[in-house]
């Protein structure tokens, strides 16, 4: 390794701020890498186990901050959870409609997946009272759009600002089972609803305008509830009571952490880079979509289902020649955006080498997830002069200007963290990026993974 990219992470106080220089030579990633398991899968397989009977098996889970959340706040429901830092983790459920009423606040920490699947979850449990909070972010995020489809079925949720945020209070009822029309596409407001469903007498569907990620759909269906989904009108429902039994999850890795690598081997030259194990569940596979539709070259190797979820190896080689840049602009919008949410911070940074200019409409949800990740991600990546433009929904991205190294900040949101870390492989100079320890949250061994592949 002559010129080597410098990576260091100092600690000061609570915060990380971690410090990448490319090598003026250039740099390219090479070799097979593994990443975490899927966030969302790993939320449901925790929290099904716990309201299961009989004893669940994790393989996989991703061991990161919320997903730890989840497990802390079902245990204090009175789940046994074993312990996390293993190759498998058992939950020994206490069986629907028997969680406990905790004696202290249930704390979500950074995690609306928390929060809002477990409101569904509580808010059909009759006669317990339950407080939620979170950190910060989450506090300060909405929650009426579960409050409310929850109040349609006589629930009793109380929280600040006309119960839209946490901390919220919960009074369990038997409740009523609805349709709901849901005015976003959101997996985590469709799953709260079934969740709630779950213990509650009749048929509860959720329709969307589009489809969202389905992963609450095939789970409950593996722990035995009669799910019924129309995939001509979006719409999901469960049938309640359900019984569930528990089973043994085989949590795939997470196609959101793979994001980074992928957009990094298809903008950093001469990479060549295999991601092993990623879930490509199509709900999930929007930035394979799109990054395909700009030019990339990606192939899925092994394609296999595993434990209900389809699985591939992702081989992604640098597609640029001499002058020719590696991607070309695309426009995203519509029913591809909740296709592809959480790897839009990703996205932005693969546009800034793309040829043209590159325009994402209908994304006005990222305005309310762990930070603004339209403001954040343009006004960082613009710090290191990008050239991004705010619109109300999403950005638009004018590709080929050099990045240039500078003093980002991750807003503590562990997508931007990852993305800026992205964007400084292909930056001139030294990037810091300060309050990096928010990529706990979901991928923890992400800078171990960075130094192993770039050499
Ligand atoms: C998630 C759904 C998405 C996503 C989040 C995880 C889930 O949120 O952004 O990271 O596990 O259901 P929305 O459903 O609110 O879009």
């Amino acid at each position: 390794m002559s010129n080597p990219t410098v990576i260091s992470l100092d600690t000061a106080e609570s915060h990380q701020t971690l410090t990448i220089t490319p090598p003026t030579t250039g740099t390219a990633l090479h070799g097979r890498i593994r990443i975490p398991g899927d966030k969302s899968i790993s939320h449901r397989a925790l929290m099904l186990g716990a309201l299961a009977s009989g004893q669940t098996t994790i393989r996989g889970l991703l061991l990161g901050d919320d997903p730890r959340s989840t497990a802390r706040c079902f245990e204090a429901l009175g789940a046994q959870v074993s312990d996390l830092n293993t190759q498998e983790v058992t939950v020994q459920g206490i069986g629907l409609g028997n969680l406990l009423e905790p004696t202290d606040v249930l704390d979500a920490g950074n995690s609306g997946t928390t929060l809002r699947l477990m409101l569904g979850i509580l808010a059909s449990h009759p006669d317990r009272f339950f407080a939620l909070t979170g950190d910060s972010s989450l506090r300060s995020r909405p929650m009426s759009r579960v409050v409310k489809p929850l109040a349609q079925m006589g629930a009793q949720i109380w929280g600040r600002k006309g119960n839209s945020l946490a901390p919220l209070a919960v009074q369990g009822q038997a409740l009523q089972p609805i349709h709901y029309q849901s005015p976003i596409a959101s997996a985590q407001v469709k799953s709260c609803i079934l969740l709630a469903g779950l213990n509650t007498e009749g048929k509860t569907t959720v329709t969307e305008p589009a489809l969202s990620r389905d992963h609450s759909e095939r789970m409950l269906r593996a722990f035995g509830a009669t799910v019924e989904v129309d995939p001509e009108t979006n719409s999901a429902s469960v049938i309640g009571p359900a019984r569930l039994v528990g089973q043994t999850v085989v949590v795939p890795g997470d196609i959101s952490s793979a994001a980074f690598w992928l957009v990094a081997a298809a903008i950093v030259p001469d990479s060549d880079l295999t991601i092993e194990n990623v879930g490509v569940n199509p709900t999930r596979t929007g930035i394979l979509e799109a990054l395909e539709m700009m030019g990339a070259d990606i192939t899925r190797e092994n394609e296999r289902e595993v434990a209900g979820e389809p699985v591939a190896d992702l081989r992604v080689r640098y597609a640029g020649s001499g002058d020719r840049p590696p991607l070309k602009a695309c426009e995203i919008g519509g029913s591809l955006i909740p296709r592809l949410i959480d790897e839009i911070p990703i996205l932005a940074v693969a546009a800034t080498v793309a040829e043209g200019t590159t325009v994402i409409r209908d994304a006005e949800e990222l305005r309310v997830k762990e930070s603004d990740r339209i403001t954040v991600m343009a006004n960082q990546l613009n710090q290191m002069g990008a050239r991004v433009d705010e619109l109300p929904d999403g950005m638009t991205i004018v590709g080929g200007t050099p990045l240039k190294g500078a003093e980002v900040d991750s807003y503590t949101d562990h997508r931007i963290a990852m993305s800026l870390a992205i964007a400084a492989l292909i930056a001139k100079g030294t990037t810091t990026i300060r309050r990096a320890e928010a990529v706990a949250i979901s991928y923890p061994g992400f800078v171990s993974t960075l130094e192993q592949t770039i050499s």
